[in-house]
């Protein structure tokens, strides 16, 4: 008894490619977004403090400023030192390493809290690093107990 095996066929049941149900409709849109563009301006006050024409300078009195040290105004960026009596002078605070404002005098020196650079009440000068550059110097004006930024 032979077989014949010959006409095996293999078939392969082909998989349909129709059925490939494209979900493309999800740009389904009437989006009621509320766009209108609300003006971002958040309720302008006119709070502008920094252009109130005060008493020009009145920033401090002798009697605040301790011989051999000095005082700082963060409001005016300015430190206020008097290196010895009767002689008074001022500094931009902001530091010449980074920029950090100096924080107090202490010592004859104005100190920066950020590295701890130090800088000589006498003349704004780098006593201790990493600052390099001086304090700016600012003109002051005293007039009897009263100093004024210039
Ligand atoms: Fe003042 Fe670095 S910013 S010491």
């Amino acid at each position: 008894m032979g077989e014949d095996l010959k006409s095996r066929r293999t078939v392969f049941a082909g998989v349909g490619a129709g059925g490939l149900t494209l979900a493309l409709a999800a740009c389904g849109g009437s989006d009621t977004t509320t766009a209108s563009p609300e003006s971002g301006a958040p309720a302008e006050s006119g709070a502008d403090a920094s252009s109130a024409p005060e008493a020009a300078g009145g920033l401090t009195t002798t009697a605040e400023i301790p011989v051999g040290g000095g005082k700082i105004f963060t409001e005016q960026k300015v430190v206020v030192v008097q290196p010895a009596e009767g002689r008074f002078k001022a500094f931009g605070i902001n530091c010449t390493h980074q920029g950090c404002p100096v924080d107090k005098v202490e010592n004859g020196a104005i100190v920066c809290p950020c590295h701890g650079s130090m800088f000589k009440i006498e003349d704004g000068s780098v006593s201790q690093g990493p600052a390099t550059e001086p304090l700016a110097e600012q003109q002051i004006t005293v007039e009897g107990d009263q100093i004024s930024l210039a």
